[in-house]
């Protein structure tokens, strides 16, 4: 099964990026784990829309339609989504009443690192409530909130903490069921 890793920073060094990373790493066996970036994707406006599909958003609604399973790694700005992720997530909810958007009934899982105790857990909230507007099917747990990304990630972005990779690592192989489950 293919699962498109889609990273809610443009962060070149960001914690996110490298936790969907460690997540295709620990991929269970049978699942292929491909990174999306949300760079240039432009400010969603209505009139763009009608002028046609900016090709940022063509070409990554075209790979996360062809994905199994969309996963994504979740920002926290200010309590809430980091206004990029949403800004991506609003344009691949178009247009508006389409049946075969990517996210009508795609699975779709969550993860998020941040530098405080928090760990996303405010923004992944927000990001749930979004899909399920979207028409995602966003599998419930378990749930993955690394605090004090700074701590846990090395300087070459790799996630050092034993306990954090474990997580990760049910995490991955739950949305491998969620995803067979959902396809079944
Ligand atoms: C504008 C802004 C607001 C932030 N607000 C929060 C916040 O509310 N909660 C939090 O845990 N971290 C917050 N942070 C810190 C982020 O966790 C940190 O920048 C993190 O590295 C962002 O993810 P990334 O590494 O994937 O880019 C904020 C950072 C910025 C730039």
């Amino acid at each position: 099964m293919k699962v498109l890793a889609i990273c809610g920073s443009l962060r070149a060094a960001s914690y996110n990026r490298s936790l969907l990373r460690t997540a295709a790493e620990l991929a269970p066996a049978g699942m292929e784990v491909e990174m999306a970036e949300i760079r240039g994707i432009p400010v969603f406006d209505e009139d763009l829309e009608k002028e046609g599909m900016p090709e940022a958003v063509a070409e990554l609604r075209l790979r996360a339609k062809a994905a199994d399973g969309l996963l994504i790694g979740c920002p926290e700005y200010n309590y809430g989504i980091a206004g990029p992720l949403k800004n991506a997530v609003d344009w691949l909810s178009r247009p508006h009443g389409e049946p075969r958007t990517p996210f009508i009934n795609r699975p779709v899982a969550i993860l998020g690192a941040s530098m405080s105790l928090i760990g996303t857990a405010r923004a992944q909230a927000q990001l749930r409530q979004t899909l399920q507007g979207c028409g995602a099917l966003t599998m419930p747990s378990p749930e993955v909130y690394v605090i004090r990304a700074q701590d846990k990630f090395d300087a070459e972005g790799k996630l050092t903490d034993q306990q954090t990779r474990d997580a990760v690592g049910r995490l991955m192989a739950a949305f491998g069921t969620w995803i067979a489950r959902l396809k079944g």
